[in-house]
């Protein structure tokens, strides 16, 4: 008797929905369907489909798309922590941007998202010394997506960056968990100090459009930064802080750290 095969779906449920929205997105217009097919559909997963993005937006007369594709594959087989942090932006888009309905968005049209996921790949190829390769990844995303973030600088999971024209991160920068950031946000050094001179910005804090957060200066987890301030000292944790210089206007975040999360959300 012919043994019957199960098949296993695969464990993936972040990839498992790009792929079933992408075929919705195919029928309400056939037209996309060579875009969709080449980008999402053809690819078994999703680091490379993201491999296939970063080779075909970063390619250019001195480096070829298929170069590029063998170092994005190469990054994303070495390191698991890559496509990990790639399904917690792409999540991270989808909740806190409003204009995100979803997830195949950010991989097809956000260009925010896409920078950092090149981004990733640049922090990867520096960390592995090969720095040149990393600065010409740096150069190209620049040039292609108007963001600017040094492979040195240290980035967490789950950001995200909305419109994200004119972004800046600094070699020394380090950006934590969940952090959200509006165009023209520069992390950026006074012109004063060598070394470790960029800011270093805690989990879940929230940089508005325009802001400008300058020098080796803390900014507290879950604190939110007003669009347009120029912000020169620390910020506490759970804080609002607003205006050129910056000041403390409000509080941020969750009002009472000890609570539990169950407490947060209520019955
Ligand atoms: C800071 C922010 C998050 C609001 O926080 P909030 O705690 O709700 O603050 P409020 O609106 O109550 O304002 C608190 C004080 O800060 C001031 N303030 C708020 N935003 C400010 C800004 N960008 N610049 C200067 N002052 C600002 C308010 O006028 C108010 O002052 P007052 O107490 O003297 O009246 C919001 O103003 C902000 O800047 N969000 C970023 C949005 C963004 O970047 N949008 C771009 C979309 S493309």
């Amino acid at each position: 008797m012919a043994e019957r095969k199960l098949k296993l779906s695969p464990l993936d449920p972040v990839w498992s929905r790009v792929c079933d929205e992408a075929e919705a997105a195919i029928k309400d217009d056939p037209l996309l369907g060579g875009l969709i097919h080449s980008s999402l559909l053809h690819h078994a997963t999703m680091e490379q489909a993201l491999a296939y993005r970063f080779s075909f937006k970063l390619a250019s007369p001195e480096m070829g798309e298929q170069i590029l594709r063998e170092i994005a594959d190469q990054a994303y087989r070495d390191d698991p922590d890559l496509g990990a942090a790639a399904r917690a932006d792409l999540m991270a888009v989808f909740d806190r941007d409003p204009a995100c309905h979803r997830y195949l968005q950010p991989i097809l049209f956000f260009k925010g998202y896409q920078a950092v996921q090149a981004y990733r790949i640049g922090h990867w190829l520096w960390t592995h010394g090969r720095r040149d390769l990393a600065y010409f990844v740096q150069m190209r995303v620049s040039e292609v997506f108007g963001v600017d973030i040094h492979p040195a600088a240290k980035v967490g999971r789950g950001i995200m960056i909305d419109h994200a024209h004119s972004i800046v991160i600094g070699e020394t920068a380090v950006v934590g968990d969940n952090v959200s950031m509006l165009h023209s946000v520069t992390l950026g050094g006074t012109g004063k100090e060598d070394g470790d001179r960029h800011p270093k910005i805690g989990d879940g804090v929230l940089i508005g459009a325009g802001a400008k957060v300058l020098g080796n200066i803390s900014i507290g987890h879950c604190s939110r930064i007003a669009a347009g301030s120029v912000v020169l000292q620390d910020v506490p944790p759970c804080k609002t802080v607003a205006g050129v210089p910056a000041r403390v206007v409000g509080e941020a975040g969750c009002s009472n750290p000890s609570l539990t999360m169950d407490q947060v959300i209520g019955d």
